[in-house]
């Protein structure tokens, strides 16, 4: 054995056991209890803590390139490692923005050998022709921003339903940002924005039949359209921390800026209430982060990574959610609505993509101790029960609760390879 794991209490089938786990060429090949274990070349114990299938985010903004001075792909994946994920999947609007197979397939390049936990890339399609050969290049999902299309990105219906037909055909997933600017009042994003946005792509969708994801969805009447059309669609949604836990009653400035914008209690509660009772299918970071100076122009987002899960930790720890629902909405829904395969299980045969959790240990946000670049996030100085001790990428532990240590662990996500 190359690994094992003592003294856990570990997620198996739905439940915390004590098991050991022996950790053998990147999977998990034996869970056993303490009298059978086998000797390994490394022992890591996890100290009674709760050892978790490793945590999937399907909303992050690496940046990179152009936008390097924000978050590149050596702070972004070292931020997800110190919050507890495994596998991020990456946005499309970087400089120059992931718009076709050339672009996507620089990307991966730059990528491989520099990043500290799996990350799958998103693609924004200019041409639905090109569908076919990004799926080849092993596009995770597509990625559409209504409200700010890329340069030559028709938006119109015509268009939008040729790309959905061309999603649908290849099996894939559309994610979409569901905001209408025609519905702006003039720089608010109004709640009525996102309603319009998300009536219109489920018009759309029952038309295509394509498979669509609603990214960061911010309101009640929203949400209520998912809901409405989640037996005739193939339609998910995420949620962030920061519209499930925040409103604009007690969060107000600019610099606590995004889009969509933080609302009101009324439709935080719904946004909270419909993550732990299942209309919300994920919670995703929309890690975004901005140089100070970028805040202070008004960009929009919060580095989300180190902290999405600890706050969502801090929910079980305050009873409103169970371990179970954490299971569903930061690992099996968001890896199995972007395919992603042999991943999220702690089960013989699977990679072994692990979190250790204490999920008694206070901490205090404080944005200057992230590996993000982007020190920007309305939690900061927030008191949190729950911290991350440990996280293990394809085998070996890369962060040991403090520092990142083992680089380059982490694989491009390809469509079909990973079981
Ligand atoms: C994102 C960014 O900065 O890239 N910002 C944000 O507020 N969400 C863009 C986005 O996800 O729409
Ligand atoms: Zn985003």
């Amino acid at each position: 054995m190359d690994v094992n794991i003592i003294n856990g209490r570990v997620w198996i089938n739905g439940n915390l056991e004590e098991a050991n786990i022996s950790i053998n060429n990147g999977k998990i090949s034996k869970l056993t209890n303490k009298e059978n274990i086998q000797e390994a070349d490394e022992t890591i114990d996890a100290k009674e803590n709760i050892v978790f299938p490793g945590f999937v985010d399907v909303h992050t903004h690496l940046r990179d390139s152009e936008f390097s001075y924000k978050e590149d792909f050596d702070s972004g994946t070292k931020a997800a490692i110190a919050g507890g994920f495994t596998t991020i999947l990456d946005m499309p609007n970087t400089n120059p923005p992931i718009t076709n197979v050339a672009e996507l397939n620089n990307r991966q390049k730059r990528a491989n050998n520099n990043i500290f936990c799996n990350v799958g890339f998103y693609c924004s399609p200019v041409n639905a022709n090109d569908i076919n050969e990004l799926k080849i290049s092993n596009a995770i999902g597509y990625k559409i921003y209504l409200h700010k299309p890329f340069p030559d990105q028709d938006l119109s219906d015509k268009n939008l339903i040729e790309i959905m037909y061309k999603i649908k055909e290849n099996n894939g997933i559309l994610a979409i940002h569901a905001e209408d600017h025609n519905w702006f009042d003039g720089i608010i994003h109004t709640n009525e924005a996102e309603i319009k946005a998300i009536k219109r792509i489920t018009d759309l969708a029952k038309l295509t039949k394509c498979k669509i994801h609603f990214v960061h969805v911010s309101t009640k009447e929203g949400l209520g359209i998912i809901k409405q059309n989640k037996k005739e669609l193939d339609v998910s949604c995420e949620a962030t921390p920061h519209h499930t836990i925040l409103n604009t009653d007690k969060i107000k400035g600019r610099e606590y800026y995004c889009e969509p914008p933080l609302r009101d209690k009324e439709n935080q509660e719904s946004i909270l209430n419909s993550i732990i009772e299942g209309d919300i299918d994920m919670i995703a970071t929309d890690h975004a982060p901005h140089s100070i100076q970028d805040k202070k122009e008004g960009k929009p987002g919060f580095s989300g990574l180190e902290i999405t899960a600890p706050l969502i930790i801090d929910l079980y720890k305050k009873d409103k959610i169970t371990l179970k629902r954490i299971y569903e909405i930061l690992v099996w829904n968001p890896i199995m609505r972007f395919g992603i395969k042999n991943r999220g299980k702690i089960k013989e045969g699977y990679i072994a993509d692990l979190v250790v959790f204490d999920e008694n240990k206070e901490q205090i946000i404080n944005v200057n101790k992230f590996f993000s670049k982007g020190k920007n996030s309305p939690f900061d100085g927030m008191k949190i029960t729950g911290s991350i001790t440990k996280t293990i990428v394809n085998g070996k532990m890369v962060f040991d609760g403090k520092n990142i240590i083992n680089s380059g662990m982490g694989k491009v996500l390809q469509n079909q390879l990973d079981f």
